[in-house]
């Protein structure tokens, strides 16, 4: 059986990273008797330098072809001036809506192997397992009319009934094959939209009577994540403050260079690690491949169906942990040898 992967490198440490996804895949699908073809697409602040626009209609069409897509990150300085329309941000924020990939997956695991990598106490952080589901095409991120005339700016944050529903939906579904859990973050407090978010969530729980559903906010989610992680399942909420807590989550597990996502919905679903281009450690090759190496592996599971290669992945991970082996996010006392991107590559192939 052959796939068609659709591959978006962007930038920063994006081709180093993504590269070292590609030959895991590789491997994995070797051992696992399926073939992948890969197609390259521009986007971001390299589609800008060489298209000149950060999304380009070729890229839009052969995603949307391929079976599913995987992508590194994009932005940098480079571009940061540019005109809002013309910025890498905006072209990946204009990817996701034509995918319609409004539900992003973010799974935040804590490996035992590296319970002692993390900045919070071994105590605090075993076992936890969290699904964090981020609405990814509406909210604060897209609503209009939005402004900057330099001297008054604003943005509008606008979700509607429809579009919270599905992305519940999709949380609660989560819920059902896990703990059956399902804490939904919002600002209700003080936000409109907050409000009518927390009401649809309400009604979406009546049809899953199994799952227990709680409220937070926003501000508190975030501190509880820290003080006590493992409280929570599957949580969903907004497509900023997803964005946000997933971040803060991401070091409970150890280093956001672990945090793998799925971007899905409708059409080609979009496998990217929760970080960005990480400018600041672009070209010096010590950038942590594994959060997309495990979104290469969410590819698998739900996009292709491949669950034996994706488990193959996950588990080979864990060994190369455990035997003590860390990129530069994670070295902490208990690491053996601190490899580079390009060589943890290799370790987890080998
Ligand atoms: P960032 O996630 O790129 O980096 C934050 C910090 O985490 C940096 O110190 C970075 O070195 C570190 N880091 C990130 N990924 C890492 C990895 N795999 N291994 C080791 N360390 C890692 O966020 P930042 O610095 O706020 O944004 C940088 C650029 O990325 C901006 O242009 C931003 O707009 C863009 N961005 C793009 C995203 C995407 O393409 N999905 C998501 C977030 C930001
Ligand atoms: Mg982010």
């Amino acid at each position: 059986k052959n796939y068609n992967i659709s591959i978006i490198k962007g930038d920063g440490i994006g081709p180093e990273i993504v590269d070292e996804a590609i030959k895991v895949l590789n491997s994995a699908s070797k051992k696992c008797g399926f073939t992948l073809s890969y197609k390259e697409y521009l986007m971001g602040g390299i589609a800008i330098d060489t298209t000149g626009v950060p999304l380009p209609q070729e890229t839009i069409d052969g995603v949307l072809a391929s079976d599913a897509c995987l992508f590194g990150a994009i932005g940098g300085e480079k571009w940061d001036t540019l005109p809002r329309e013309l910025r890498p941000e905006t072209g990946l924020l204009k990817f996701r809506e034509e995918m319609g990939v409004y539900a992003n997956l973010r799974p935040a695991i804590v490996y035992d192997e590296l319970v002692n990598a993390s900045t919070l106490k071994p105590e605090v952080i075993q076992g936890c397992d969290i699904m964090v589901v981020r609405e990814l095409i509406g909210g604060i991120y897209f609503g209009k009319p939005r402004e900057n005339d330099g001297f008054k700016a604003y943005n509008t944050m606008v979700y509607t009934k429809p579009e919270i529903e599905r992305i519940s939906k999709t949380a609660f579904e989560l819920a059902m094959k896990r703990d059956k859990r399902v804490c939904s973050v919002d600002k209700a407090n003080v936000l409109e939209v907050s409000q009518l978010w927390r009401d649809t969530v309400n009604e979406v729980a009546k049809n899953y009577p199994e799952v227990e559903v709680s409220h937070m906010y926003v501000d508190n989610a975030a501190m509880q994540l820290v003080r006590n992680p493992k409280q929570f399942d599957v949580i969903v909420t907004g497509n900023i403050f997803g964005d946000i807590l997933s971040d803060t989550a991401s070091m409970v597990v150890g280093s956001i260079g672990l945090l793998p996502s799925a971007s899905t919905g409708d059409k080609t679903a979009i496998y990217e690690p929760i970080h960005g281009s990480a400018p600041d450690i672009a070209g010096l090759g010590i950038a942590n491949p594994l959060a997309t190496i495990l979104s290469a592996s969410m590819m698998l599971r739900y996009s292709l169906n491949e669950e034996k290669a994706a488990n193959l992945i996950e588990d080979t991970i864990k060994i190369v942990l455990k035997d003590g082996y860390r990129t530069k996010d994670l070295a902490s006392y208990d690491a053996k040898e601190v490899l580079n991107c390009s060589a943890m590559g290799d370790k987890i192939v080998e």
